[in-house]
């Protein structure tokens, strides 16, 4: 960690160039050389990336320009329009109770509120410590998603926070209203209305009863983190014929070595139904819902190589607990589903 004089006076603003090698240090210091995403740890692309506006970085910082806190908000999600807000961090003689994190994250929603090109933030708080949960719910963000196994623990082996691979939740904040169509799947129908209790814009909620069309091709667009042996699969075009094209993804990502598999798929689709059908029969259990993340809303289906140590998931409060709870109940059921499947077929 860079020395920083401890105790100064901080302000939270947007990025400057001469903030990109603090930015740099403070990430280098956090969590080393290693950590995998360039764009923070080298000065020039975290320049270029803000100038471009695909990054909008906020930082903390003292009357003298040290950085003392970093976060940003991005578009990652197939929607231009919803941002993650990330890559949010605090210099260790400046956390705990000063609340540097909260303001981070603030100024970048107050950024979206003002930008036309944002709709929809959300942030991914781990579950390894509170910090980040507790900010997001003070902020106003309700999770909505677990993503289970997500990071593996050597992301966190400067921090020594992590001991198995960390789950985070998908916790979302309406900026901009824009209403849909939610198609739900007869597999989640009951569980639906819990992931999208409170949501801070307009539903109008139908039951997905449509045949997969045969009139185009599946199409999917994966993402591959190689450092965290995740892979996230956006099915763009959802026809006949989506489980062989899944099957033949599935076993490339497999054979390279991934050890997590998220899907979304789309809900403004009325044939959402028959494809969450097929992704439970080949092991993929669903993960939750995500608010504007196709223009219309997604949902997330995910499938481990490792089973979760579920007791080792620390989740602050009783909503995301009620998810968990819910989420862990489908992976029990599609491992039941398929155990009694490949029972009967003697495989
Ligand atoms: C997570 C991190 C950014 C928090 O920074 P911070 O400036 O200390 O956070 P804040 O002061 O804004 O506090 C956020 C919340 O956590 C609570 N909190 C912070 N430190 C705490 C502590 N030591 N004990 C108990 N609660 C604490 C705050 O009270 C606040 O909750 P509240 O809104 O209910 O009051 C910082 O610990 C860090 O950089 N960690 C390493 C990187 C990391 O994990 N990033 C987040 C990835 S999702």
């Amino acid at each position: 960690m860079i020395p920083i004089e401890p105790g100064q006076e901080w302000t939270v603003e947007s990025f400057t160039p001469e903030d990109a090698r603090g930015v740099a240090d403070l990430f280098l210091g956090v969590y080393g050389s290693e950590y995998p995403i360039q764009i923070y740890v080298n000065p020039d692309l975290l320049i270029r990336e803000n100038q471009a506006g695909r990054v909008i970085s906020s930082v903390a910082k003292t009357a003298k320009g040290d950085i003392v806190g970093h976060n940003a908000i991005f578009n990652l999600a197939p929607c231009r329009k919803v941002y993650e807000s990330g890559a949010g961090l605090v210099h260790r003689d400046y956390r705990g109770g000063h609340g540097i994190f909260t303001q981070l994250v603030a100024h970048g929603l107050a950024l979206g509120r003002e930008r036309p090109d944002v709709d929809q933030v959300f942030g991914e708080p781990v579950c390894n410590h509170p910090f980040s949960q507790k900010m997001c719910r003070g902020l106003g963000f309700v999770t909505r998603a677990i993503e289970v196994n997500l990071m593996p623990a050597a992301a966190y082996a400067k921090e020594a926070w992590a001991a198995g691979r960390v789950t985070t939740t998908m916790d979302f904040i309406t900026l901009k209203s824009s209403p849909c169509t939610v198609h739900v799947p007869k597999a989640y129908e009951s569980i639906f209305p819990v992931f999208y209790e409170g949501l801070d814009d307009e539903r109008q909620f139908v039951l997905s009863g449509q045949p997969l069309s045969s009139q185009q091709v599946t199409r999917l667009d994966t993402r591959i983190f190689d450092f965290a042996q995740v892979a996230k699969l956006a099915v763009k075009a959802l026809c006949k014929g989506f489980s062989t094209v899944m099957k033949a993804e599935e076993d490339r990502l497999l054979q390279q070595g991934i050890r997590v598999i998220q899907v979304w798929l789309s809900s403004g689709d009325p044939s959402l139904g028959e494809a969450v059908d097929s992704l439970r029969s080949s092991g993929y259990f669903f993960g939750g819902v995500l608010p504007r993340w196709f223009d219309s809303d997604g949902i997330l289906m995910e499938k481990l190589v490792d089973e979760p140590v579920w007791e080792d998931i620390n989740l602050c409060f009783d909503r995301a607990q009620t998810l968990m709870a819910l989420i862990r109940k489908d992976w029990e059921a599609v491992r039941n589903l398929n155990k009694n499947k490949h029972g009967r077929t003697g495989q």
